[in-house]
Formats: structure tokens, sequence, C-alpha cells
């Protein structure tokens, strides 16, 4: 996600601009930019945060304007550089625009332009959407808020868009579709921000603009919104704003850990979206589509990650071996970068990273490299060392990760792991047409049950009052849910500081029942699929020894739900699909765990959000 900002009215547009950008920046922050005019356009763009973009506006342009519009950008096309930097400009240099979103069509739209005789500077669909814009406002003779409305009706994606022309600078024109932007009204002048918190200061009047709405703002009130679909004028309701800017930034959560738990449907949403199509039973994933047959014929693959990557490797492990059938090897990758690892030609390595610049993770994707593999990256930061390492790969669009427990990157790392899985397998016909879009079909549903899951929240909160005080934890899973019990442990021991171990449910028995007593609670991943009768056993021999059991369920669960201290319930689906949603009651109760032991959970001691040294 990006951060947008724009101002109309008498006040300095670049000093509200600017503060207004520094509020948005944990929306993103891999460029920043800015567009004003005063008698002539000037626009200044960088690679990098806030600050660098204010020393070289500072420098480079005359910083005083009563309009303009800003940038901090999340990069999902192209990397991150100064050209790719938003605003862009069209190719008449009139308008200028800035966007938070993905146009999912923008590959044709961008071909038709060019063959009417446009060029581009940048790799970002956003420069698409401008020159879209220009082209019908000049075909078709009309005013740019009825541009912006022709043009987006021919869209597909998301956005959210400020955009104005250096011919008519007395309004900015906005418009919004599955990205938020929210409309500040002042006495004589207009703000513009993805949320609130850029003109918090001066107005607490705002406009949520809502899907599909167009706004021609202008600083003398003129201001009319209108429906993109038929044109019609609307009257969007103005409400007064209550939070404080500390809250809004966390979007009314107490932490980032809990904002982005809540944000997993929204970030799969993303994740899936033009990948999974769904009415035509594809999966477009150019990553694979362009090295399909190195997948089909790979005779193994190897995956490298640490932490909670390494977990979703796992997962993803499970995933290829049922639906691709290829071999998969997991590894550490602090492990395999040291251990002289056997890489044969034909030999493929998937190094999945949140950060893309997890020192190990690098290491040994270098080495794979150098021994002959093709390297796949799975990241969710767009130009990141480990995506510049790679042979080719695919995005997570997670969205910026602030909380240093990693949980809405574990959920999209596994989504785009299973787009891959049944690419392949259906590739290979290892899976027919019609399994392959039973798969895709539940798939789909999965943010919607991921909802349902996060509704249990209050549920999750009294139990983590009951075993809060505990010291140590076992959590305990099977198949699929034998990585999730790895990394529910991981969750509460780095954010609680409560020693937590993970095993697949089978081993107890070898060892870790030793550990159980009444003042050690295992949590157990009890899920209607995956051995379910030999849970249940396990779930008995710690009851028998005292040990307390908090069961994750699937709900019409009766057997467990009976026997159990406490159980937390997940919607039904397919068993390989499970551990999307079984992660859910884990993240928060680690998360509530954490706060009533009163831990800082987006910065829990002695650790950082990404790990760049050994
Ligand atoms: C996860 O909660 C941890 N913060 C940590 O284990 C993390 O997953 C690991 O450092 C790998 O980071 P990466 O995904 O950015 O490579």
């Amino acid at each position: 996600m990006c951060g947008i900002v724009g101002y109309i009215g008498d006040k300095n547009a670049y000093e509200i601009v600017i503060n207004g950008l520094r509020r948005l920046e944990y929306r993103g922050y891999d460029s920043s930019g800015i567009a004003l005019y005063n008698s002539e356009l000037n626009v200044c763009k960088t690679k990098g945060k806030v600050e660098k973009l204010v020393k070289k506006a500072k420098k480079n342009i005359s910083l005083e304007a009563n309009i303009g519009i800003g940038h901090t950008r999340w990069a999902t096309h192209g990397e991150p550089n100064n050209v790719n930097a938003h605003p862009l400009i069209s190719n008449n240099g009139s308008l200028v625009i800035v966007h938070n979103g993905i146009i999912e069509n923008y590959a044709t739209i961008k071909n038709e332009l060019i063959d009417k005789g446009y060029n581009f500077k940048s790799e970002t669909d956003t420069e698409v959407l401008v020159n879209l814009i220009e082209y019908v406002q000049e075909t078709e003779n009309v005013k740019l808020g009825k541009a912006v409305q022709l043009a987006l009706s021919q869209v597909v994606g998301a956005y959210a868009i400020a955009v104005f022309d250096k011919k008519k600078p007395d309004e900015i024109v906005v418009a919004r579709l599955g990205s938020p932007l929210a409309i500040g009204i002042g006495e004589s002048e207009m703000f513009i921000g993805s949320d609130v918190t850029p003109f918090l200061d001066f107005t607490r009047k705002v406009i949520y603009l809502d899907e599909g709405q167009v706004g021609v703002l202008r600083n003398h009130k003129e201001t009319k919104f209108y429906e993109i679909s038929n044109d019609s004028i609307i009257s969007p309701n103005i409400e007064t704003l209550e939070l404080e800017l500390s809250e809004i930034e966390k979007g009314g959560f107490d932490h980032f850990m809990l904002k982005e738990i809540h944000e997993q449907p929204k970030a799969i949403i993303d994740t899936l979206r033009g990948r999974l199509k769904l009415n035509k039973g594809i999966i477009k994933l150019s990553g694979i589509d362009n090295n399909l047959n190195k997948f089909t014929s790979a005779n193994k693959i190897t995956i490298i990650g640490c932490g909670t990557s390494w977990h979703a490797g796992l997962v993803g492990e499970y995933i290829f071996e049922k639906i691709s059938r290829i071999p998969v090897e997991v590894e550490y990758a602090s492990e395999f970068r040291y251990r002289d690892p056997i890489i044969n030609p034909n030999d493929i390595v998937i190094a999945i990273s949140q950060s893309g610049e997890t020192a190990d993770t690098l290491a040994a994707m270098k080495l794979a490299k150098e021994k002959g593999a093709f390297v796949f990256g799975i990241c969710n930061v767009v130009g990141s060392s480990i995506t510049r390492e790679s042979n080719s790969g695919t995005y997570t669009h997670a969205g910026p990760e602030i909380g240093v427990a990693s949980t809405k990157a574990f959920t999209t790392q596994i989504t785009v792991l299973y787009l891959m899985a049944l690419k392949i397998g259906k590739a290979k016909g290892i899976i027919s047409n019609n399994v392959f879009n039973k798969y895709l079909a539940e798939l789909n549903l999965i943010p919607e049950k991921i909802e349902k899951s996060l509704s249990f929240n209050n549920k999750i909160e009294e139990i983590a009052d009951q075993i809060k005080d505990s010291t140590n934890c076992l959590y305990l899973g099977r198949g699929f849910n034998f990585p999730v019990a790895l990394e529910g442990a991981l969750k509460l021991k780095e954010i609680s500081y409560i020693h937590a171990e993970g095993y697949p449910a089978a081993e107890m028995k070898h060892g870790p029942i030793a550990l159980i007593d009444e003042n050690m609670p295992t949590v157990v991943i009890a899920t209607a699929k995956g051995h379910y009768e030999k849970v249940v056993s396990n779930i008995r021999e710690i009851q028998s020894r005292k040990g307390k059991i908090i069961a994750i369920i699937t709900e019409g669960d009766k057997d467990v739900k009976e026997i159990a201290d406490y159980y937390i319930e997940i919607p039904e689906t397919i068993e390989s699909l499970t551990p999307l949603l079984t992660t859910i009651p884990l993240q928060l109760l680690s998360y509530h765990i954490a706060v009533k032991l009163g831990k800082n959970v987006d910065q829990p001691r002695n650790l950082a959000k990404s790990v760049t040294v050994e």
C-alpha cells in the first residue's frame, strides 16, 4: 500500500503535503515525491524516505504553492527508484498524478496508448493511468473530472488517486476503488489523504470517498462528487473525527501487529488480485508462466528461509508434495549456506523472505545460484536485495509489515506457494481440472473465512488471561498444521518471552510428554482434517497427566469440544488450506498474552524487523 496526500487552498501546500507524507510513511517508504504548482509545475521525487525528499526539494524546486499532491510509495509495479517514484506526469506535461493501488489491466492499456503514439518513462501502472486520462481528455475534449471518470470506467483494479492539470490549477480530482481515500473539509481549503492523519491538525470534518466515486475538489467550495459508473452527482456525508493521531496510524488498533493480523483478509485478496482468475479457471503468475517447464521438470525443490518464512516454507513442502508431486526439502538458510549442499542441474531453490534483506537467506541463494540452481524469490518488498538476486519470483502483496512479529507475511507467503503448486500440479497433470477448480474456489473463500476466525478475538483474549502466567507452553500439530504449531510457538516466544515449543503431535510421546503437568498448557491444532482421531488420543495422553488443553478445532466439532479445557473454532476448509485459518487464533493468542504481560508487542526486546546481519 502507498500513501497519497493533497492540498488546495490558501496555505503553503508544500508544508502540508510534506508533513502529511511523514504521517503516512507507515504505509510505505520505498520512494516519495511531491508536485506543486505556482505559475509552473514543480515536481520532485526520490528513492527513499520523505526526509530525503525534503532535502532534494529544498535544493531543486520552488516551495511556494497553494496546490500540491504527494506520495510515499510501497512498490508493487516497478522497483523503487526516481523514475518509478510518484508523482507521474502525462506525455503532454500537463497532468500530474499520485496513486495508491494496482491497475490490473495496465499492460493492455499501455499497448493501446503506445499504438497511439504515447511513450513511457517508468515501469509503473500509474503512468499508464495518467496517460489514459490525458488521452480521454484530449479526444473527448472534456474537463479533467469527466476525463478521470471516463478513464476509470475502462480500468480494472484498485486505486485511490489525486490528479491535477497545470492548465487549470484551481482543482484537484480524486477517485477511489478498493483503496482508501479521505477528504478533509476546511473553511476555504480541501485536504486529501490515504487516511486522515495528514490533515488532522487542520480540520476534523472529513468525507470518506466511497467505492467508485470521483471528487472535483476546489478551494472556493464548489466541490462536486460523482459516481464513476454513471456520472450522477452525489452528496457524500461529512463526518466529524474523534480519533487521535496515534490511533489512526494504527488504523484504530492498539498495535501495528494487531492491525496487520486484521489486514490478512485484504492482504490475501491483494495477493490473489490479478492472479486467481476464478471465472476463467486459471492462475496467472508471470514468474511461473515464464519458467513453467523448469518447474514441471524439476527433480527437487529446496525451500530456504528464516523464522516465520521458514515455517511458510514447511507448509509449502506439504502443499507442493501433495499437489504437484515434486520432492521438496526445506532448509534454514543459515544452515544451508554453510553445509556445502548438493545442488544438481534442474534443481530449483525457492527463497522466502518478507523483507527481502535477510542476510542468511541472501547468502544461501547466492550459493545456490553458484551451484547452478534456478532461484525463485517470494518477497514482500519490491526491488529488495533478494528479489534482485532471484532468477525470477512472485511478490506477496501484503503491504508494509511494521510489527516485528510476522503475521500477514506468513499467510500471503502460503497463498503464493499454493498458487504456484496448483499451477504446476495442473500443468503436470497431477490434478484434474475439477480438483484444480475446487481448490481455486476454496482459496477464493479464504479471506472471508479468516474474517470469521478473527471474530473469535474476544474468546481468545479470555483464554490468554488463563495461560498468560505460564513459563512454558507446548504447541502440537500434524501434517499441514505441524509448521503452524512451530509458527504459533515462535509468535508466543518472540513477543511475550514465554518459552514455547512446537512439535509434531505424534512426537510428544518421544520426550516432550515428560514436561506435561498442570502448569504446562498445550495448544493443539485438532482440525477435522489431518489425522483427527490420532490428535484426540494425543489430547487424552496430555490430560491424563493433568496438562491443560487449548484446542483449535473445526466449526461443528463435537468430540474435542467436550474434552478440551478451552477451544477456538475455525471455519471448515480443505485440509491443505487449513494453515491459513489455524494460524489466526495462534497469532491473536500470542498477541493478547503479550499485551496482558505489558510487553512491547511491535518492537520486542532483542529483535529487529529485518535481520540484515549474520
Ligand atoms: C517472525 O515473526 C520473525 N520476526 C522473524 O523470524 C522473521 O520471520 C525472520 O527474521 C525472517 O525475516 P524475512 O521474512 O524478512 O526474511
